[in-house]
């Protein structure tokens, strides 16, 4: 029998297991929807290579996830979605492909006061400029953006806090959003809501910081059809790593994964 579109899982894809913090935020807002994640373990990080690497990888591992049977695609990854979000929605059309810099800088410039929003991200992010430009788009006045690489290594050792962790947040967040004065800092990766707590202590209780998980989820519910029978079933895929990406998921998931599949992509 062949099942019908809205009863397809929806993909989710990222270069790891960051993107588990979006696929947390996507099952909490649709707890009947069934997911299929892949992580692309053997190939990260994408957020220190070139635009054309990351938009070959980002193709490959949509294009299984495709294969597979999905009803939509969630880049997770903020360096794909800022380099490769429009060649896979054109290779791929008419699957809705959603992105996470949009969403990311909606709920930035939503508190934005001033108008103004410090955003740290991967190298790549900050070199293509998207969330720059997703964010004037919003209206947003000024717009300051920092690589932040050494947060990738931590959070993928399950690092969150403790005093190197501090130094090394303070040292990217603290000259970016106290010098700038931005209103909001954006978390503009996939793994730096994990550092949520620390940022908050370095720039204040009332310091406002966001990230792209929950507006994404949003606007994913404002573009599928309803599962017609709840499954809430997540299949999880990754390159390598497998028994790692169990342990460490599970860090950012906040729950326990107990299988993952391993997938060849090329
Ligand atoms: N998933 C990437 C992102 O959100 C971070 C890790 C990487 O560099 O691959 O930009």
């Amino acid at each position: 029998m062949v099942t019908p579109v809205a009863d397809l899982p929806i993909g989710v894809f990222d270069s790891g297991i960051g993107g588990l913090t979006v696929l947390r935020a996507l099952q909490a807002h649709l707890p009947r929807e069934s997911f299929i994640y892949l992580g692309d373990t053997a190939r990260l990080p994408y957020g220190t290579k070139s635009a054309e690497t990351v938009r070959r990888y980002a193709l490959n591992a949509a294009a299984h996830l495709v294969a597979r049977g999905i009803k939509a695609l969630v880049v997770a990854c903020n360096t794909a979605s800022a380099t490769a979000l429009d060649q896979l929605q054109s290779a791929f059309r008419p699957l809705p492909v959603i992105g996470v810099i949009e969403p990311g800088a909606l709920a930035a410039a939503r508190v934005a006061r001033q108008g103004s929003v410090a955003v740290i991200a991967t190298e790549a992010t900050v070199r293509d400029g998207a969330y720059q430009r997703a964010l004037l788009r919003q209206g947003v006045r000024q717009v300051f953006a920092r690589p932040a690489p050494l947060l990738v290594t931590l959070a993928e050792e399950g690092r969150e806090h403790g005093d190197l962790v501090r130094r090394i947040v303070a040292d990217y967040v603290l000259d970016i959003a106290t010098m700038s004065r931005a209103d909001v800092l954006l978390l503009g990766c996939t793994h730096f809501p994990v550092f949520r707590a620390v940022c908050q202590e370095l720039l204040g209780a009332d310091a406002m910081i966001v990230d792209s998980a929950t507006t994404t989820a949003a606007s994913v519910a404002s573009q599928v059809s309803p599962a017609s029978a709840a499954d809430g079933r997540t299949t999880y895929l990754a390159t390598d790593g497998v028994d790692r990406f169990r342990r460490v998921g599970s860090f950012f998931l906040g729950r326990t994964i107990d299988t993952v599949e391993l997938v060849d992509l090329v």
